[in-house]
């Protein structure tokens, strides 16, 4: 059926160029990523094989496209049931999140204005369950979560910043409620 070949990852890479371009403000950016996030993953026939390959270890990471001028990155995540992330940011920029397959728990934190030192003060603000084709976005200073893979079966996700984000912070609970805060790099599993 031509209706599952409609919107390509290449068409998507073209309509989210052109909104980067013609767009300065994150919150549009973000409202419209996430409509064009939604086209996307109404079929999967775009995504390299190598995406439902999992690892034991912890979810997987494919780059899928970046801008060459960094306004934006494409990311492909394979989860196996259970695996997640630790509570993290996005480094002070946007995102967008879309589930092809499984289903995912996101827990999210709004974090208070200033950080005191190496700690910070995060509030819970709610979790989501997003199902198959289903979308949800972040915005600073929303945008804190935990993603947790917890379907029955495996999960894959897709993912678009507003930038390369090969870094970020995680956030350790104390004692007195406050997160510590730690830097961490990341890598992708492969590039395509
Ligand atoms: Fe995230």
């Amino acid at each position: 059926m031509t209706t599952l070949e409609r919107y390509s990852l290449k068409e998507f890479v073209r309509d989210m160029t052109k909104l980067v371009e013609e767009n300065t403000e994150e919150a549009t950016i973000v409202e419209k990523a996430e409509e064009l996030v939604g086209e996307l993953i109404k079929t999967d026939s775009w995504l390299p094989n190598p995406v439902y390959q999992l690892d034991e270890d912890g979810y997987t990471r494919h780059s899928l496209y970046r801008d060459p001028e960094n306004r934006f990155e494409v990311l492909a995540l394979g989860w196996k049931s259970g695996q997640k992330t630790p509570l993290h940011d996005h480094d002070g920029t946007w995102g967008v999140e879309g589930v092809v397959t499984g289903m995912m728990k996101v827990k999210n934190f709004v974090r208070e204005e200033r950080e005191k030192g190496e700690f910070v003060k995060l509030i819970p603000a709610g979790t989501v369950r997003l199902n198959e084709q289903s979308t949800g976005e972040l915005l600073p200073p929303a945008d804190c979560h935990i993603l947790e893979s917890v379907g029955e079966k495996m999960a894959v996700t897709i993912h678009v910043y507003g930038k390369q984000l090969n870094k970020f912070r995680i956030f350790q609970l104390q004692n007195d409620q406050s997160y510590k805060v730690k830097w961490v790099e990341v890598g992708y599993t492969k590039e395509y």
